[in-house]
């Protein structure tokens, strides 16, 4: 497998004919391709077991293909489905520090912490105990860590899965608004069950059997399997 950023001019991240099995000989991505144009809030939905995790860690590096070429000129950052999986110092603040890279001075690392809060809407929390925050706050926790360690393309996997629709939609505002934001906006890839959130995407497409079909618009793939909704997707 090939890993450059040479080929990439427009596209932040391309993915062509990769492949993977696992040790056990589960085939789980076939000759897998997709392409994330830009900056955006970019949805994938899919089966249970159709690859979609497998994909994110291939993607992120905790993974390497069998075959194909994975292009990705910025470092990417994975959210888990549950929180308390990546949040590891007892404090806000002390987990962001964690996620920052080395170089930063002092001064600069305090000025990250306050100005990633602010994004995520969690303005002042910093020395605030983990284990105070609700379960839709330490989401947000978590996307602050992945702003502060620099991370252009957030991989979001089923990030409000275990969340009430309160903390759902704040999860999904907040990444909507990094993505639609005038400076620096992020790209993200966000997979989810829950089919009324595809109409908040710029592109929505769907995984099957370790293949990723064409972008459609959310609202458009989320009436095409809607009548499927019943069945397997
Ligand atoms: N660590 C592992 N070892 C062996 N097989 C695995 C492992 N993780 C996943 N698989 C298999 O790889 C295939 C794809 O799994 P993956 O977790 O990527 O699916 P998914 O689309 O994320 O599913 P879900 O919606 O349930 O999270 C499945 O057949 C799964 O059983
Ligand atoms: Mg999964």
């Amino acid at each position: 497998m090939t890993n450059t950023s040479s080929q990439l001019s427009e596209v932040i991240l391309k993915i062509e004919n990769i492949s993977f099995t696992w040790p056990c000989g589960t085939k789980a991505l076939d000759n897998c391709n997709l392409s994330i144009p830009g900056p955006g809030l970019w949805m994938l939905v899919g089966s249970n077991g159709s690859g979609k995790s497998t994909l994110f860690r291939i993607i992120s590096g905790l993974l390497k293909a069998d075959h194909g070429k994975l292009m990705c000129n910025v470092s990417p950052a994975l959210v888990f489905q549950n929180p308390d999986h990546q949040i590891l110092l007892p404090s806000c603040g002390s987990d962001l520090l964690l996620n920052m890279p080395t170089h930063l001075s002092n001064q600069e690392r305090k000025t990250r912490v306050k100005s990633v809060l602010e994004e995520v809407d969690l303005s002042g929390l910093s020395s605030r105990p983990i284990h105070t925050l609700s379960g839709g706050q330490k989401q947000r926790l978590a996307l602050a860590g992945a702003l502060a360690s620099d991370s252009k393309i957030l991989l979001l996997d089923e990030p409000t899965a275990l969340l009430d629709p309160e903390s759902q939609d704040g999860v999904l505002k907040t990444v909507k608004k990094l993505c639609h934001r005038k400076k620096d906006p992020l790209a993200a890839l966000w997979i989810t069950h829950r089919l009324e959130e595809l109409e908040h995407a710029d592109g929505a497409t769907r995984m099957k059997n370790g293949q990723i079909g064409a972008w459609y618009s959310g609202h458009q793939l989320r009436k095409s399997l809607e009548p499927l909704a019943v069945l397997p997707l």
